[in-house]
């Protein structure tokens, strides 16, 4: 089943339970919420106190995608705060795998991502282990970039190594994602999309959700 996973970086941060409220009427199935250090990207966006607080508003899925250097320092914070996955990248930190042993240990689904310039051969090693793997299809770091369309290469190669070697994971998508290129991706074989601009920018939030939601359907088993 395709999954829409809207990304609250686009929200409106002044009512952010509202907007978050209403993409979880409109059906999202996970909340995407980037977190930026100023150091990994160049850009600073929130932290554990507000991953907190939504996890008091909310019961829905908290998909926590660390753009953050040495992530290995804050797992624990994040998964203490209500972080349902934590998805790190692999050029952040020194030792991808304690990271990720250290995201298992929590106990919460543990996510692998890596940019758009780093090839996935720096992932395969860890792909045996993980719960999703993260697609950055922009440059990571701001929202309303235009899709990277070698990602798909990407996705098609980890459609591959997934049935290859019976792994588990999802494959989720995070960029420029709008209702003019869904379809493609998901015939790449993206199963989770995230979308910030194109769901948190418009006047209507829930009638796009909504929207998102029916095409993301009728692409199921398409
Ligand atoms: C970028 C973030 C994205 C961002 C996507 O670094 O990881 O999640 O919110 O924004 P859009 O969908 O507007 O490209
Ligand atoms: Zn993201």
């Amino acid at each position: 089943m395709n999954k829409l996973a809207p990304s609250i970086l686009s929200a409106n941060f002044a009512a952010l339970g509202n907007d978050i409220e209403t993409v979880l009427k409109g059906g999202a199935d996970y909340i995407h919420v980037d977190v930026m250090d100023g150091t990994f990207v160049p850009n600073i966006s929130l932290g554990q106190p507000i991953v907190k607080s939504i996890r008091k508003a909310t019961d829905g899925f908290l998909d926590v995608h660390l753009m953050v250097e040495e992530p290995i320092r804050y797992i624990q914070e994040f998964a203490d705060a209500g972080a349902d996955l934590i998805t790190i990248h692999v050029e952040a930190s020194k030792d991808p795998e304690a990271a990720l042993q250290a995201i298992e240990a929590t106990g919460k689904k543990v996510g692998i991502t890596l940019k758009p310039d780093t090839s996935i051969e720096a992932i395969v090693p860890y792909l045996s282990r993980v719960d999703l793997v993260l697609v950055m299809s922009v440059e990571p770091g701001f929202g309303g970039q235009k899709f990277i369309e070698a990602s798909l290469d990407k996705v098609r190669k980890l459609v591959a190594l997934r049935n290859d070697h019976q792994y588990h994971y999802e494959i989720e998508i995070d960029g420029g994602i709008s209702l003019d290129n869904i379809e493609k991706v998901s015939e790449a074989g993206v199963d989770v999309f995230v979308a910030g601009s194109a769901i948190f920018g418009q006047a209507d939030v829930y009638a796009t959700t909504i929207a998102y939601k029916k095409k993301l359907k009728a692409l199921d088993g398409a």
